[in-house]
C-alpha cells in the first residue's frame, strides 16, 4: 500500500532533481485496476455495517478529472457511463445480496435511496428535479433534509435507473470547459429501513475536486463562495472523520453543510469509513498529488491528539467573541483556529457563512412576503368593494386601510433592514475577498 511520488525540483544552482516521497495506505491501487477491485477493498467490506444497525461512508477525494465520478458513478465509454459498473451500483448489489441471507431475511429491511449535490452551501435533490431542499436541525440534534426525496428500490435496476435520473441532473447545463460537478459534492445515499424506522445507512460521496478550494481569491463571487465552501468543508470533513470513534473529542461537523448532513455518520457509535484518494499520475499534477497525499495521510490517522481530547464549551465561546455567532460561525472559527489557519482567512469564511445566512434569511422573509401580498389584495377587494356601497360607513373605511398599511409599513421597514444588513454583508465580504488578492 504504497504511493511514491517524484516531484520535480530545481536546487538553488538551477540543477533539476527528483524528490522521492513516500505514503502508506491501506492498499494502493495502479492504473490497471478496475472499479470492481476497488470496490471489494475499499467500500465493499462497509455494507455489513448497515445491516448491524451502522453507519457507513466512503469518500472519494481529489483533484477535478483524477477519476472520482469513474470510480462512484461508473465507468465512462466516451461520454457515456456504465452505471453497473460504479461503487454506487456495486454496493447496492452487494446490500440485495445481504438482504437474502437468512440471518437478516427475517429483518423484513426495506431498502431506499437518496441521490443529492451540496453546491455552494446548498443543497440539491437530485432525485426531484434538482429542487434546493433546506437543512434543519432541530433541538434534539437531529439533522435532517426537509422533503429529501427517498425512493424505495427492489432491485440493482431500479437503482442504475435513480443514478441515471440524478446524474441527468448533476450535469445538467454544464458545458465542457465549465464542469459544474467538480464544484459539488454528490451524495449517494443507501438506506435501510426497518417498520419505517432507520436501519442503517450507507453514505456514497463524490466529492468537489480539491483544486477548487484554492479558489477563495478569485475576483468572482461565484466563484469565490464555492471555493470557500469547498475548502472550509474539505477541512471540517478531515477533523470529522479523525474524531470518529472518540466521542468525547470535539467533531466540527456544523462548520459546513457536507459535514452536517453526514453528522449521524460522524457521531454514531457503529460508524465507519473509508476514503479513496484518486490521483492523476502526471507531471502536471504533481502539486495537486501531494496536496491530496497529504490530506488522505492525515485523515488516515484516526486518533486524539493532545489538547483535542475535551469538547470545547462552544456555546460559551461563541458568546465570548461575538453575540451574533452562530453555531456555524463559532464552529468556523474553531475549525480554521486548530488548523493554524491565518485569520484573514477564517475571516473571510465567516463573511461568506455570513453572507448564505442573511441570503437564506432574505429568500425566506421575501417569500412570505410575496404571500402576504395576495392576502393584502384580497383584503384590498373587500375594503374597495364596501366603499361602493351608497351608505358605506367612511370612519370603518378609514380605520381598517389605517390599520392595514400600519402593518404592511412595518413589516416592510423590517424587510428593508435585512435587506440593507445583508447587502452590506455582501460589500463586506467583497472587500474582505480583496484584501486576500
Ligand atoms: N480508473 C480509470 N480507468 C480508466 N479511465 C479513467 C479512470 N479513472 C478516470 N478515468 C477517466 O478520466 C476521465 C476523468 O474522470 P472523472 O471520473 O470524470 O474525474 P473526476 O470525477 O475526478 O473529475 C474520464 O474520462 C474517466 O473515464
Ligand atoms: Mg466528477
Amino acid at each position: 500500500g504504497v504511493v511514491l511520488v517524484h516531484e520535480p525540483k530545481l536546487k538553488v544552482d538551477l540543477t533539476k532533481y527528483l524528490e522521492n516521497q513516500s505514503f502508506r495506505f491501506d492498499y494502493a491501487f495502479n492504473e490497471n485496476v478496475n472499479n470492481e477491485e476497488v470496490y471489494r477493498l475499499s467500500a465493499g467490506p462497509l455494507v455489513q455495517t448497515i445491516f448491524e444497525r451502522g453507519m457507513a461512508t466512503c469518500f472519494a477525494y481529489g483533484q477535478t478529472g483524477s477519476g472520482k465520478t469513474h470510480t462512484m458513478g461508473g465507468d465512462f465509454s466516451g461520454k457515456t457511463q456504465d452505471f453497473s459498473k460504479g461503487i454506487y451500483a456495486l454496493a447496492t448489489q452487494d446490500v440485495f445480496l445481504l438482504l437474502q441471507q437468512p440471518r437478516y431475511k427475517d429483518l423484513n429491511l426495506t431498502v431506499f435511496v437518496t441521490f443529492f449535490e451540496i453546491y455552494s452551501g446548498k443543497v440539491f435533490d437530485l432525485l426531484n428535479k434538482k429542487a434546493k431542499l433546506r437543512i434543519l436541525e432541530d433541538n434534539k440534534q437531529q439533522v435532517q433534509i426537509v422533503g429529501l426525496q427517498e425512493q424505495e428500490v427492489f432491485s440493482v435496476d431500479d437503482v442504475i435507473l435513480m443514478i441515471d435520473v440524478g446524474n441527468s441532473h448533476r450535469t445538467s447545463g454544464q458545458t465542457s470547459v465549465n464542469n459544474n460537478s467538480s464544484r459539488s459534492h454528490a451524495v449517494f445515499q443507501i438506506i435501510l429501513r426497518r417498520h419505517k424506522k432507520l436501519h442503517g445507512q450507507f453514505s456514497l460521496i463524490d466529492l468537489a475536486g480539491n483544486e477548487r478550494g484554492a479558489d477563495t481569491s478569485s475576483a468572482d463571487r461565484q466563484t469565490r463562495m464555492e471555493g470557500a465552501e469547498i475548502n472550509k468543508s474539505l477541512l471540517a470533513l478531515k477533523e470529522c472523520i479523525r474524531a470518529l470513534g472518540h466521542n468525547n473529542i470535539y467533531t466540527p461537523f456544523r462548520a459546513s453543510k457536507l459535514t452536517l448532513v453526514l453528522r449521524d455518520s460522524f457521531i454514531g457509535e457503529n460508524s465507519r469509513t473509508c476514503m479513496i484518494a484518486m490521483i492523476s499520475p502526471g507531471l502536471n499534477s504533481c502539486e495537486h498529488t501531494l496536496n491530496t497525499l497529504r490530506y488522505s495521510d492525515r485523515v488516515k490517522e484516526l486518533g486524539v491528539e493532545e489538547g483535542a481530547s475535551c469538547e470545547p464549551e462552544i456555546s460559551n465561546t461563541s458568546k465570548d467573541i461575538n453575540e451574533n455567532e452562530t453555531m456555524e460561525q463559532s464552529e468556523i472559527r474553531l475549525l480554521y483556529q486548530k488548523n493554524e489557519e491565518p485569520s484573514l482567512i477564517c475571516d473571510m469564511h465567516l463573511d461568506v457563512s455570513r453572507v448564505l445566512e442573511l441570503e437564506e434569511q432574505i429568500l425566506d422573509e421575501h417569500r412570505a412576503i410575496q404571500q402576504k401580498l395576495i392576502q393584502w389584495s384580497n383584503a384590498d377587494d373587500e375594503l374597495l368593494k364596501m366603499t361602493q356601497l351608497p351608505d358605506y360607513n367612511i370612519e370603518i373605511y378609514t380605520n381598517l386601510l389605517q390599520t392595514n398599511m400600519d402593518e404592511r409599513l412595518l413589516i416592510f421597514q423590517e424587510f428593508n433592514k435585512n435587506l440593507i444588513a445583508f447587502r452590506q454583508a455582501l460589500q463586506k465580504e467583497e472587500q474582505a475577498a480583496q484584501t486576500i488578492q
